[in-house]
C-alpha cells in the first residue's frame, strides 16, 4: 500500500474562553494514502469541521487554537510552516471545499477571476493562459456553456453549479488532498450524484486524495475505501469500508449503522441512539460513549478507552471491541 500523504497525529484543536475550554478536537490521528478516498463520520458537534479546519491551518480566531499534534503532508508537519509557507500549501497542495458555496465564493468577483486568482497565485501562468485553463477547468467539472459562465458572477448561478466552480477552483491546481465538508448536503439527489461522481473523477484522473465529510451513510457506502468514525473530538473507529459495514466493531459504528432507514422495513420506527454527545467543555473521564452504549460496564465509566488495532487496519476504541461476540 502507498505511503501516506496526510497523517495528522494526535491532534488537539480547543477554544480558549475565560469561563470553558472547549475540546473539540482531543487527540485525533488520521492517515490518509494517495488516491484513497477517506470517509469521515460521526454525529453533529464530533469535530469533523475542526479536524479539517486545523489541517487548513483555518481554526477560528481568536478563541481557536491548535495545541498539539502533528499534521505532516508528504512529511512536512504543517504546523511548523510560517503563515507565507501555509498560503502556499492552501489551494496548491490541499484544497477544502464546503457545504454552501456562497460563503466560500466572492459575490463580487466573477467566476473566472477567482478560478484565475488561485492559479496566478501558485502558478506562474500569464493572465491570458490561466483564462483559458479556468475554462477548461469549468468544462472539466460539467459546466455547460463554460466560455460564457466563465464572465458570470456567483449569484447568476444554481446551487449545483456553484459547487462545480467551487470543485474547478479547488483542483486547478491538483492538490495532492481535497477535503469535502458536507459538499452534496444542500443539493437535490440528482446533483448531489453528479458531484460525487465529479469527485471521483478527479481521484481517478489526477489521482488526488479525499477526505469526505457526510452524515450519508449512503454516501459513505457509494464513495469510501476507508471510514474514520468520530465521537466527541476523538477517533473510535476507523477501518476499510466493507469491513465497517459488515463487522462494525464499536457500539457507537453500530448504533449509526442502524439509524439508516431501510428501504424494506418501513414499518419499524427509525432507530436513533439515545442521549446526546457529550459537552466538549466537560467530557467525562472515561469511554465518552458510556453513558450511551448499551454495553458498558464499570469499568467504561472508570477508564478511557485507547485506540487499539483490533485486527489488521481496523482500529477500534473500545475496552471489549474483541472480547468475543457483544452485540447491540
Ligand atoms: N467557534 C467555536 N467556539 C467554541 N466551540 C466551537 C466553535 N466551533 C465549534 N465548536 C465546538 O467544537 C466541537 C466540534 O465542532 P465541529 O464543527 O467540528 O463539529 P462537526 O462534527 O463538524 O459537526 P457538524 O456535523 O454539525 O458539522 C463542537 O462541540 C462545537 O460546539
Ligand atoms: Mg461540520
Amino acid at each position: 500500500m502507498s505511503e501516506a500523504v496526510l497523517s495528522v497525529r494526535n491532534l488537539r484543536t480547543y477554544f480558549m474562553y475565560k469561563d470553558a475550554e472547549v475540546h473539540a478536537v482531543d487527540g485525533v490521528d488520521l492517515d490518509v494514502r494517495a488516491g484513497e478516498i477517506v470517509c469521515l463520520v460521526g454525529e453533529s458537534g464530533c469535530g469533523k469541521s475542526m479536524t479539517s479546519l486545523s489541517i487548513m491551518r483555518l481554526v477560528p480566531q481568536p478563541a481557536g487554537r491548535i495545541v498539539s499534534g502533528k499534521i505532516l503532508l508528504d512529511g512536512v508537519d504543517l504546523l511548523r510552516l510560517s503563515e507565507d509557507e501555509m498560503t502556499d500549501v492552501r489551494g496548491n497542495q490541499i484544497s477544502m471545499i464546503f457545504q454552501e458555496p456562497m460563503t466560500a465564493l466572492n459575490p463580487v468577483l466573477t467566476v473566472g477571476d477567482q478560478i484565475t486568482e488561485v492559479l496566478l497565485r501558485h502558478r506562474r501562468m500569464r493572465k491570458r493562459e490561466a483564462w483559458q485553463r479556468a475554462v477548461e477547468m469549468l468544462e472539466f467539472v460539467g459546466v455547460a456553456r463554460a466560455a460564457q459562465i466563465v464572465h458570470e458572477y456567483p449569484h447568476q448561478l444554481s446551487g449545483g453549479m456553484r459547487q462545480r466552480v467551487m470543485i474547478a477552483m479547488a483542483m486547478v491546481c491538483e492538490p495532492k488532498l481535497l477535503i469535502a465538508d458536507e459538499p452534496t448536503t444542500a443539493l437535490d439527489v440528482t446533483i448531489q450524484a453528479q458531484v460525487l461522481d465529479l469527485m471521483r473523477k478527479m481521484r481517478d484522473d489526477f489521482g488526488t486524495a479525499l477526505i469526505l465529510i457526510t452524515h450519508d451513510l449512503g454516501v459513505v457506502a457509494e464513495m469510501a475505501d476507508r471510514v474514520v468514525v468520530m465521537y466527541a473530538g476523538q477517533v473510535v473507529e476507523s477501518t476499510d469500508a466493507d469491513t465497517l459495514f459488515e463487522e462494525p466493531s464499536h457500539p457507537y459504528t453500530r448504533g449509526l449503522l442502524r439509524s439508516i432507514p431501510s428501504l424494506s422495513d418501513d414499518t419499524e420506527t427509525l432507530y436513533s441512539i439515545p442521549g446526546t454527545v457529550p459537552d466538549a467543555a466537560a467530557f467525562p473521564e472515561g469511554c465518552r460513549f458510556a453513558d450511551r452504549c448499551p454495553l458498558a460496564q464499570p469499568e467504561c465509566l472508570a477508564t478511557a478507552p485507547v485506540l487499539r488495532e483490533v485486527r489488521p487496519g481496523h482500529w477500534v476504541r473500545c475496552h471489549f471491541a474483541d472480547k468475543g461476540s457483544v452485540s447491540v
